[in-house]
């Protein structure tokens, strides 16, 4: 199992890089590329920008077939539009999202996003 993940800031590349996983970094600047190994996708919510390359990575050969769920990085400040972005790709994908957390970098839940993505 991969993590593909796209940040902005840094927060969800520092989360991720901390996970037992091996990565795949998603930016709009890189050609998609055929992924052979199931993934899972993590992803801040900025409301634009980040929709779109996530897509046309899944969109990419049959990519989206090893799509496991989505994880969404968000601020629950945001009220109706926390995690909007992984909802938003749910919803054109028909995707799961397996987990959703307000950015924190505390041990006990990347223990738990790890937990979830093994489980999977
Ligand atoms: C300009 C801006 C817009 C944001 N919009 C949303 C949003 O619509 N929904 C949400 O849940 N979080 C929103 N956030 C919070 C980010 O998703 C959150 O801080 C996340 O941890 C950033 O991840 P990154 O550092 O990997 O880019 C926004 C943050 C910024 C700075």
């Amino acid at each position: 199992m991969k993590v593909a993940y796209y940040t902005i800031m840094g927060n969800t590349k520092f989360f991720a890089e901390d996970l037992p996983f091996d990565l795949i970094e998603l930016d709009p600047y890189t050609t998609p590329q055929k992924e052979n190994d199931d993934f899972v996708v993590m992803i801040p919510s900025y409301g634009s920008g980040i929709v779109d390359v996530v897509a046309d990575f899944l969109d990419f050969e049959d990519n989206k077939s090893r799509c496991k769920g989505l994880i969404g990085i968000g601020e629950l400040s945001y009220g109706d539009d926390y995690i909007q972005d992984a909802k938003e790709l749910a919803k054109m994908y028909d995707l799961q999202i397996i987990f959703d957390f307000e950015n924190d970098h505390s041990q006990e839940l990347k223990d738990k996003v790890t937990e979830i993505i093994k489980a999977l």
